[in-house]
């Protein structure tokens, strides 16, 4: 019989040999737990009845499922039981929803359940987030950090039970919940490297917008998607997660030539402290790289409120510089 560590191992140990806190293992037990019930909640929800339209918009003018408030509620118990966090931003709450402001020591930004359209069928959905650290040396200003200063981000797979976690300056690993719903790694996990080859690289993009991309991008498909598959899940978490694994480039670009003018999202649509950031760390401590329609590296972005949009170019290295030439060029 084989047995595998322990997430709480795993990060034991890793703590341990950076000299780091506890406090931290204390804030991703809360995180792995809430993964654990809205995956609970998640897989028998079509009988509970809860996989449907919760009737209301949130502050992002967006439907709301059922499952999105189910899953916020869960997140933020968990977070509020660890006392280890200043403030929280979720996708479901317009302000930062504050916690723990005197021993808090992290932030965390959090879209509790990502990709909605896939929640009635049962399909791939993400609880993505990203951590960030309380200023220890002065006073805490409680600024909205920047993707260059997270400490980790991650992604649960749901329903799926894998979690891959992103630690600063370490790399990526990956979990998989075993039969006692504990999430589990080999002893000596190596840290997953985004392969540099490009026979499995692949493009994932909302394909029926393509004629809304600037006309660069557009170009810049036409010129490379017969060299590679395509493929798209409506979900960045499950899209983003086949893509680190193959390599190639996800892209949800500015909409700017809609046909109705009033449904162009300049900015993109994804948010940026919760979706592109997640993704872009992951993918930097893999090995690749980020970047919006101006060329510039999301980790780089100063972000100015908690649910600002950004357009999102994130993969393999090469791909990513290639299209970042193309939007530069145009700028
Ligand atoms: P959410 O379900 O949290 O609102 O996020 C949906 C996002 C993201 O998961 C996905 O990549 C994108 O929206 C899909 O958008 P389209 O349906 O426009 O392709
Ligand atoms: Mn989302
Ligand atoms: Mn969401």
């Amino acid at each position: 019989m084989k047995l595998e560590q322990s997430f709480m191992d795993f990060m034991l140990h890793h703590q341990e040999r950076h000299g780091r806190s506890y406090n931290f293992l204390v804030l991703l037990e809360a995180v792995q737990t809430a993964a654990k019930y809205i995956q609970y909640f998640y897989q028998t929800g079509s009988l509970k009845n809860v996989m449907g339209e919760a009737g209301i918009t949130n502050c992002q003018d967006e439907c709301v499922m059922k499952m999105d408030d189910i899953a916020d509620s869960i997140v933020l118990h968990y977070l509020r039981c660890s006392n280890q966090v200043i403030y929280a931003i979720t996708e479901e709450e317009p302000e930062p929803i504050r916690l723990n402001e005197e021993g808090g020591r992290y932030f965390i930004y959090y879209d509790p359940l990502d990709g909605s359209s896939n929640i009635k069928h049962n399909l791939p959905v993400g609880f993505m987030f990203a951590i960030a650290k309380r200023n220890l040396e002065g006073p805490e200003d409680g600024r909205l950090r920047t993707g260059s200063e997270l400490r980790a981000a991650g992604i649960f797979l749901i329903p799926n039970g894998v979690f891959t976690l992103a630690l600063a300056e370490t790399g990526v690993f990956r979990f998989h919940l075993d039969e006692t719903m504990t999430y589990v790694i080999h002893e000596n996990p190596t840290p997953l490297v985004m392969p540099e080859d490009s026979k499995t690289w692949e493009l994932s993009y909302n394909a029926s917008n393509r004629t809304t991309f600037s006309r660069p991008v557009q170009v810049w498909i036409e010129e490379h998607e017969s060299k590679y598959a395509f493929r798209y899940m409506g979900s960045l978490a499950a899209d983003f997660h086949r893509l680190l694994s193959n390599g190639g480039m996800f892209m949800y670009p500015a909409i700017v030539n809609h046909p109705r003018p009033e449904k162009n999202r300049p900015k993109g649509k994804l948010r940026l402290l919760y979706e592109a950031n997640v993704a872009a760390f992951i993918a930097r401590e893999a090995g690749g790289a980020a970047i919006d329609e101006a060329g510039n590296d999301i980790l780089e972005i100063a972000p100015e409120s908690p649910h600002q949009r950004t357009a999102l170019y994130v993969g393999s290295r090469p791909l990513v510089e290639s299209i970042r030439g193309r939007l530069r060029a145009s700028a």
